[in-house]
């Protein structure tokens, strides 16, 4: 309600950003990939550069810089002083060097941008319609080892990014019950396999996924050395009727559930419970968009779920933990812990009923 306070002169200067949003956005990627803001970060200690330095600097027209910076001007990515010499502002700054943003930019660029068009379409549809930009499959993950190395390399570093540094802070939750044996559901490219086998010399790993995935996650476990410790199970979510072996005595999901809708969580869930014993743990490890303690974390959980709206799926989303803590007593778990991990996840310990 905050926004009906706006006076109506701030109010359209807010509704106008968002209509040309994509031209501000594809301005700051031609700036990034163009080397522009670097060039003017890098002559930062002698008061900035004019548009004819960058030009002859980086052969390029002094009309194409000028039309790209007049808006970075204007969206207060960049500064001009009264010789017309430019210099990056803190958002300019963070827009080339930060790196969060800087996974979330080619994010978007390389593997949404032109999806997201389609997003009315998912609206209605429930299918990701915006997934045909990229190639044709039914979900992204069936793709994933078949992108092309830039749209790959993006992705992965989204998904790498948001769970890579808080492996060691969970590893500590995940092994403090000593398990000999860990199945990790989802795991994707192996980095948590491999990271426990380094952290625990004794640990057994399987890691249950699509086909796809599981043959680029046990390459990469046998480039590390541990062919002996990690095993694959191929497993299809989504088909009737989905086993997983018995055995584990802790279940790993780590930014997985998130990758499905209520139904097909309940469904996992399940299945997992009848492969547990009383003893099994199963830890469930999410970034939940009730637990945000940022507001720009928070809004970047509320794309993810449009990603998986209009490019992944059709059907999930970032979800707030009470959606869990409901799912996971239907499913015939209770919650043992509820443990927040670095400064945006969370790690639910459940056992069987
Ligand atoms: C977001 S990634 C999880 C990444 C990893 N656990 C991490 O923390 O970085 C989701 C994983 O779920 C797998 N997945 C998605 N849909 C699936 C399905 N229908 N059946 C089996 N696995 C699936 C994907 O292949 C991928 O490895």
């Amino acid at each position: 309600m905050e926004n009906n306070s706006l006076k109506a002169i701030d109010a359209i200067q807010e509704a106008q950003k968002i209509a040309c949003a994509p031209f501000v956005f594809q301005a700051t990627i031609s700036l990034r990939k163009l080397g522009i803001f670097s060039l003017i970060f890098d002559r930062r200690k002698k008061g900035g550069i004019t548009i004819d330095e960058i030009s002859k600097e980086l052969s390029l027209s002094t009309y194409g810089i000028g039309v790209l910076l007049e808006i970075a001007e204007s969206s207060n990515i960049v500064s001009k002083d009264a010789s017309g010499k430019f210099e990056l502002t803190t958002t300019g700054y963070f827009l080339n060097y930060n790196e969060t943003v800087n996974v979330n930019i080619n994010f978007t660029n390389e593997v949404c941008y032109k999806g997201l068009f389609h997003l009315d379409e998912s609206i209605k549809t429930g299918k990701p319609e915006g997934l045909k930009e990229l190639g044709n499959w039914d979900t992204i993950y069936e793709g994933l080892s078949q992108l092309t190395p830039e749209v790959q390399k993006s992705w992965f570093e989204f998904d790498h990014h948001y769970s890579d540094a808080v492996f060691t802070e969970a590893q500590k939750i995940v092994f403090r019950s000593q398990p000999k044996t860990i199945f990790d559901i989802g795991g994707n490219t192996g980095k948590f396999a491999i990271s426990s086998c380094k952290y625990n010399d004794e640990v057994a790993i399987k890691i249950i996924d699509l086909p796809g995935q599981l043959n680029v996650a046990l390459a990469n476990v046998k480039k590390e050395g541990f062919e002996n410790r990690v095993s694959g199970y191929e497993i299809d979510w989504l088909k009737d009727n989905p086993s997983i072996p018995t055995g584990a005595d802790t279940i790993w999901m780590c930014q997985f559930l998130d990758c499905f809708s209520e139904d097909e969580i309940l469904k996992i869930l399940t299945t997992c419970v009848k492969s547990m014993t009383d003893e099994t743990e199963l830890l469930i490890m999410e970034t939940f968009t009730d637990r945000q303690r940022f507001d720009n974390a928070k809004f970047i959980l509320e794309a993810t779920s449009i990603y998986f709206t209009v490019m992944a799926n059709g059907n999930s989303k970032m979800y707030p933990a009470e959606v869990f803590l409901k799912l996971i007593d239907k499913a015939g778990l209770v919650l043992k812990e509820d443990i927040s991990v670095g400064e945006y996840h969370t790690i639910l310990s459940c056992k069987k009923k």
